[in-house]
């Protein structure tokens, strides 16, 4: 994860200005759906900034990394429960195809980011260029319930998956996700039809969800940052 201080890498330097970028769309007043990851830490960075020069605003974080950020930059949390209506998401992309159909789940936050981003009104994807790509390619995360994990993983080779349970790396054994869960990792040789693998994996018993978004394109907008600035992507 990178820190939003000190010296500053490319790839950095085009995540902070797709975060701050992103952080600037936010109005007075607005219900902010938090995403997960380093690119949405440079937004909520930005949006601190505002916030300390009288913005007001209310986060719904997607993980307990994004909580544990917003308490340190003193944005006021909500719950799903008080707002089920959100007037814009902000979260990063491990890979975005040209129609705005998204891989994510590298921080095995994407059960929670995929609640936050079905309440929002608008979805805005912040990422640095190279997570553009003509193809999704990258392997699919998917939260299983541990319980039914040995069954899911059959199901996954049967759709032409290659699933393995990713294990922690300063934890041995599985990954256990913030709402307990276990993560596989499932490289595809090719995802010809994002939409029909999303259903074919979404509805398997015991799966909470993948990372591939493919039914928020219609309210998606692409920030791209680079080093020198960013491109404001809509379909
Ligand atoms: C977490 C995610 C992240 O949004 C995605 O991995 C991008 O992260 P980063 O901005 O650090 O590259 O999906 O589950």
């Amino acid at each position: 994860m990178s820190d939003t201080s000190g010296p500053m890498d490319e790839q950095a330097r085009a995540k902070r200005n797709a975060g701050y970028y992103a952080a600037d769309l936010i109005e007075d007043d607005a219900i902010v759906g938090l995403g997960t990851g380093s690119t949405v830490f440079y937004m909520m960075d930005r949006l601190a900034g505002r916030m300390r020069e009288g913005l007001r605003a209310t986060g719904i974080a997607t993980s307990f990394q994004t909580e544990r950020r917003a308490y340190e930059y003193r944005i006021p949390l909500s719950t799903l429960h008080e707002y089920d209506v959100i007037d814009i998401a902000i979260d990063g992309a491990d890979q975005i195809d040209p129609a705005f159909r998204l891989i994510k789940g590298r921080g095995a936050a994407q059960t929670r980011e995929r609640c936050v981003a079905e309440a929002a009104d608008a979805f805005v994807v912040v990422a640095d260029k190279g997570k553009l790509t003509d193809a999704l390619t990258a392997p699919v995360p998917v939260e299983v319930l541990s319980f039914a994990v040995p069954v899911v993983m059959n199901r996954l080779a049967a759709l032409g998956g290659t699933p393995v349970i990713r294990e922690g790396v300063k934890k041995d054994g599985p990954v256990i996700t913030d709402n307990g869960n276990w993560i596989i990792d499932c490289r595809f040789p090719r995802i010809d039809e994002p939409e029909r693998l999303e259903d074919a994996i979404n509805t398997l018993p015991g799966v909470l969800s993948c990372g591939i978004f493919t039914e928020f394109t219609g309210k998606t907008s692409i920030v791209v940052g680079t080093p020198e600035g960013v491109e404001y992507l809509s379909l």
